[in-house]
């Protein structure tokens, strides 16, 4: 209770500071200017301290960071205490900061600036409760990231013995990538979501987590409390400009449902699917994990005409990882952004050694201002040539908001940093561009090819965006109270029908608590669903906006379409990126996109017209199948 109280007293003792200081100097009643000068004053005071603050934090984590680098006995285990402190100190500071400034009345702040830094900074997600509360949720979080990394599932070829139990990542998922076994899909399927809800312990961390978010919102006066979860976006009903953005994709989204359809019932026979045009979610998840890997249980459009093999030119021209690195940042050297010097490569690109690597080797970039680093992950291949990209862009970021004022250096709005990322791993992976790397001999593919490369994309993307909707609609519509305890599993299940036509393959009812694995990754505010559903469709927002400017995308021309688009070396689209990155979040998210797309809402547009192919494609080929696109899209909870 005390520690509850704590937050508040700071609140009082400034508001009664504050007003004492505003009496005393201003006896003057016709003037305001002299007390909006005062409020500018006090924050300004409060915001220098907190910089100061600040500045300490990076420099242990730059110094962390240098000491990994020489190798001087440091790992990220013997790490894991300072890291721990660390990020203790960040949030005690950001949480007295927004106690201290919760006071200062925004709308009385004439410099625009100031307003905005302490509009973002008197507001806070989890970093708002209470010490104990927030060490809670923070281990819900670790236990519902259990969920993906702990070895609770008896392998379906050692069910009897149990001998090695399995974790979904990486072993259920490879495996769900691999079989052709329908049911051993159904087996992970069931015996992960019973594992993970064993004696509810699914369903009650979530709503416990859900819980301490309400607290978290209670504090911010958020009245519904997802304004809490959607706070940087600063939008009423955000939630809705989502859902547009999906009915925008939906008629794309229903071909391929189709299309996909089709081929699981050649593929694992008719009964399959259910009568209502439903696809299975264990089989759903299948054909996402295949995406990109060979002898799938879908056909790319044109079976004969495989992709050319870019994995062994590609080893012959990059030769190293580092090479990789510098492709990377020669792309954006080449659109006018900053160069990546020798002492950048020397002194903060660290790669990560093979036992950190483990199984998800993922590379990570750092920010402690005036520097940025990057730890790598030593990979040579495509997938890593193109990844490299969004994390070359993020550096881009850290280089150019890093002298805005403390709480404005960060991207406006969750996602909008890898959604510019996401334009340029596009841009990286087209056929244009590996010919312009010499891995590709041609600069565009056969018709035939591009459509099936196009195929593999759109089984990654189109898929993808209303999975990443469903997951934080379910979140949200629970956290608000629109979702009772009574129906979680069914109101779970009525949006898999009604935004995707997915259903479970079985029979299930309330004791049983559905969502899937990316649903707990998603709760981290950090990794959300929202943040994803953003990077991917803002991302081919930025792509498209990105591509006209440099005129490698020209609407109609058959030479020129957008998914062959390769915006390298255009000075117009460097100049947007580079304009948006300076802004940092000095301005809300819609003025800085509009720079870029001219356009202040999501849109699916960029989705569309990267995908047109590939819808007249599946049209034309569902027709000549026979099959309809759509499914009945209802389902009635039952409480049994
Ligand atoms: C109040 O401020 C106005 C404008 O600055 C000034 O003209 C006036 O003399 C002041 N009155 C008193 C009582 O100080
Ligand atoms: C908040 O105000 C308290 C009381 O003046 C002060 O001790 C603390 O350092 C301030 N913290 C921040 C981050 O502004
Ligand atoms: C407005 O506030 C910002 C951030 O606090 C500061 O850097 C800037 O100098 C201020 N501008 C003016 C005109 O005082
Ligand atoms: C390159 O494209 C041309 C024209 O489409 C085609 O004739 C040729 O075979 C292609 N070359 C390779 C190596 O694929
Ligand atoms: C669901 O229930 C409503 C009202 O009870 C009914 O009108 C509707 O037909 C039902 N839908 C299905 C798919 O069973």
């Amino acid at each position: 209770m005390w520690l509850l109280k704590c937050r508040h007293l700071f609140a009082l003792y400034f508001l009664i500071s504050v007003f004492l200081t505003v009496r005393g100097l201003k006896e003057n009643k016709t003037s305001t200017v002299g007390k909006t000068t005062d409020y500018e004053y006090h924050a300004t005071n409060i915001l220098d301290d907190a910089t100061k603050r600040m500045q300490k934090i990076w420099t242990v984590r730059h110094d962390i960071f240098v000491n990994l680098a020489k190798g001087r006995g440091y790992n990220l285990i013997n790490q894991a205490p300072i890291k721990h402190e660390i990020d203790n100190a960040y949030r005690n500071l950001v949480y007295e900061l927004a106690a201290n400034l919760s006071v200062i009345p925004v709308t009385q702040l004439k410099n625009h600036t100031l307003q905005r830094q302490v509009q973002r900074l008197s507001k806070l997600q989890l970093f708002g409760l209470r010490k104990t509360d927030y060490e809670e949720a923070k281990d819900m979080l670790r236990i519902m990231n259990g969920f993906l990394t702990a070895h609770m599932v008896c392998h379906v070829q050692h069910v009897k013995d149990c001998s090695k139990p399995v974790a979904m990542v990486p072993t259920i998922l490879h495996h769900l990538a691999r079989t052709k076994r329908l049911v051993e899909l159904d087996y992970y399927w069931r015996m992960w979501r019973k594992a993970v809800n064993e004696q509810d312990l699914a369903k009650s961390t979530f709503i416990n987590y859900v819980r301490l978010f309400r607290i978290a919102a209670s504090y911010n006066g958020h009245v519904t409390p997802s304004r809490t979860w959607y706070l940087y976006y600063d939008t009423e009903n955000f939630q809705r400009e989502l859902e547009d953005v999906v009915w925008e994709i939906m008629p794309l989204y229903q071909e391929m449902h189709a299309y996909l359809r089709h081929a699981i019932r050649t593929a694992y026979g008719q009964s399959v699917t259910p009568d209502d045009g439903c696809l299975p979610s264990s089989v759903l998840e299948q054909i996402i994990q295949q995406a990109w890997l060979p002898r799938t249980v879908f056909h790319v459009p044109y079976p004969k005409n495989q992709l050319p093999p870019v994995q062994p030119r590609l080893e012959e021209v990059l030769v190293t990882p580092v090479k990789i690195n510098k492709k990377a940042a020669e792309f954006f050297e080449s659109l006018g952004l900053n160069h990546m010097s020798d002492a950048f490569y020397e002194k903060y690109s660290r790669r990560i050694s093979a036992e950190e690597a483990g199984s998800d080797c993922k590379s990570e970039v750092y920010y402690f201002p005036p520097d940025v680093a990057l730890r790598y992950c030593p990979n040579l291949d495509y997938k890593k040539l193109m990844q490299m990209h969004g994390h070359m862009s993020e550096l881009q970021y850290n280089i150019y908001k890093k002298n805005l004022p403390f709480g404005l250096d960060r991207e406006p709005c969750p996602g909008f940093g890898s959604a510019i990322g996401e334009a340029s791993v596009i841009a990286s992976g087209t056929p244009r561009h590996l010919h312009r790397l010499h891995i590709l001999y041609n600069e565009s593919l056969s018709e035939e090819e591009s459509l099936n490369r196009v195929f593999r994309m759109g089984v990654h993307t189109i898929l993808a965006i209303p999975q990443y909707f469903i997951n934080d609609k379910f979140l949200v519509d629970v956290m608000d109270g629109r979702i009772g305890s009574h129906e979680y599993n069914c109101a779970y299940w009525r949006l898999q029908y009604k935004y995707a036509g997915v259903a479970p393959p079985e029979q299930r009812s309330e004791k049983n608590f559905d969502p899937d694995y990316k649903f707990y990754k998603g709760l981290n505010p950090e990794k959300s669903n929202t943040m994803k559903f953003l990077s991917e469709v803002l991302g081919h927002q930025f792509n498209r906006a990105f591509c006209l400017a440099s005129g490698q995308y020209r609407p109609g021309d058959a030479e020129y379409p957008l998914h062959n688009c390769d915006f390298y070396g255009s000075l117009n689209a460097g100049n947007m990126i580079k304009r948006m990155m300076e802004l940092g979040a000095t301005k809300h998210w819609r003025d800085i996109m509009e720079i870029a797309t001219g356009e202040r809402k999501l849109s699916g547009k960029g989705v569309m017209e990267y995908f047109a192919p590939l819808f007249t494609f599946l049209k034309e080929e569902n027709k000549r199948l026979n099959v309809d696109a759509g499914w009945d899209a209802d389902i009635n909870c039952s409480n049994d």
